[in-house]
């Protein structure tokens, strides 16, 4: 699925890319430049990001509805992660306060949540996203498959989007999130319990939690068993 960049064009100027330079490409100029206008700047990447790859999947839902008369994405949600919470995440994983660090260690600043009805539409938008010329594919993490502790699934993808700006070509590191309806409802009530974080969990509540995943994730597999027959196994692939 993976096809990892080789090379960036800034200013007319091909550079390699490497796991070295790889993130410190995103940071604006420091020497040009005030930390509040580059921190904005830093953001308006990400914001860019997130567009390209929204405008991306808004095509494919369209396309797809063209051909197959329903479509394989429900809603798709955005946002980019506030500097509080950049802080903090930073402060767990004890790194020092530098744009730079912040670039190479926090993947999820763009994040974008994508839900499908069936858990073929998921694969499906996920592998299409990844074939796409201007989009490399750096982590996926596969919590459908191999579900979390708590019971999550969804699919996560960490990809490197490649964005044109006015003067220079960037390439934005997003975190997509890919679930069912089914695996969304689980997440969106998860969190809402979770909110009371004074409301310690025992492990009777957690094994509840996990039983409630179970099910869910259950009636998503009869759920694409009933899809399989209505539309074809690989019918509406294409
Ligand atoms: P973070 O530090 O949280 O980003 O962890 P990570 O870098 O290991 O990333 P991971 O792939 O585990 O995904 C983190 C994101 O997935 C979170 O920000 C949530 O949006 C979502 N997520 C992961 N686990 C859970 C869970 O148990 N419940 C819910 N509701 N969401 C989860
Ligand atoms: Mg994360």
């Amino acid at each position: 699925m993976a096809n990892i960049m080789e090379s960036i064009t800034i200013e007319g100027e091909v550079i390699e890319v490497n796991d070295e330079n790889r993130y410190a490409m995103l940071v604006p100029d420091t020497q040009v430049l005030d930390m509040s206008t580059i921190y904005k700047q830093l953001m308006f990447y990400y914001e860019a990001g997130i567009d390209q790859i929204t405008s991306k999947l808004q095509i494919m839902n369209k396309e797809f509805a063209l051909t197959n008369d329903r479509n394989p994405i429900e809603s798709i949600k955005s946002r980019i992660k506030s500097m509080e919470s950049i802080m903090n995440k930073m402060q767990k994983k004890y790194l020092e306060m530098t744009l730079e660090n912040l670039v190479r260690n926090i993947k999820d600043v763009a994040g974008i949540r994508v839900v499908c009805p069936f858990i073929s539409d998921v694969y499906r938008i996920a592998e299409i996203l990844s074939s796409q010329s201007d989009i490399d594919v750096i982590e996926v993490k596969d919590y459908i498959k191999e579900p979390k502790e708590s019971g999550y699934r969804s699919l996560h993808l960490i990809v490197m989007v490649e964005v044109n700006f006015s003067t220079q070509k960037k390439k934005v590191p997003v975190e997509i999130q890919l679930r069912t309806i089914a695996m969304n409802c689980w997440a969106s009530l998860e969190h809402q319990l979770h909110y009371k974080k004074e409301h310690a969990f025992t492990e009777e509540m957690k094994e509840e939690l996990k039983a409630c995943a179970v099910q869910l994730a259950d009636t998503d597999m009869r759920m694409q068993s009933l899809s399989n027959q209505v539309f074809g196994e690989n019918k509406d692939v294409e």
